[in-house]
């Protein structure tokens, strides 16, 4: 299903993504990010970036909505937008796909820009070759 499926959907995770957005704690940077996730059961979870003085504590906004949504009883997540004022749409950084890859391999990523501007992508295709629980398996 694309991120786009379900207009009344998409419009729910874009204003989470949105209002999470507006109250990014980013005065370091000062590039705040909301994002949002679809639990498979209809469920919107949202997070922002949370900025620290020891600067690699903070924690991005993607991997904060994940936290929040594992806390609530979600592990199963279809889909995730994202809302910045960058010029361009933003895809999630590294390691928030690492962390995003564990709970939604078949993630559909939308973000957008407070300007209007949007991009999609599949996590699948952010982060090819995957390093998911089975590559745990051992002998
Ligand atoms: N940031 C996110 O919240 N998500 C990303 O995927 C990329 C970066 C945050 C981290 C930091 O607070 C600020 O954006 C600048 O890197």
């Amino acid at each position: 299903m694309r991120a786009s499926a379900g207009s009344e959907t998409a419009e729910r995770l874009r204003e989470a993504a949105a209002g999470a957005m507006a109250r990014a704690y980013a005065p370091y940077s000062d590039f705040r990010v909301g994002a949002a996730l679809l639990s498979i059961d209809g469920t919107v979870i949202a997070g922002c970036n949370v900025e620290n003085s020891s600067f690699p504590a903070g924690v991005c906004a993607e991997r904060g909505a994940l936290a929040a949504a594992v806390v609530a009883g979600h592990r199963h997540f279809t889909q995730l937008v994202i809302v910045t004022d960058a010029e361009e749409p933003t895809s999630p950084c590294g390691m928030c796909r690492q962390a995003l890859v564990e709970f939604g391999p078949n993630l559909q990523v939308a973000s957008y820009t407070t300007s209007g501007a949007e991009a999609r992508w599949s996590l699948a295709d952010l982060l090819p070759q995957p390093f998911t629980p089975k590559s745990l398996r051992h002998t």
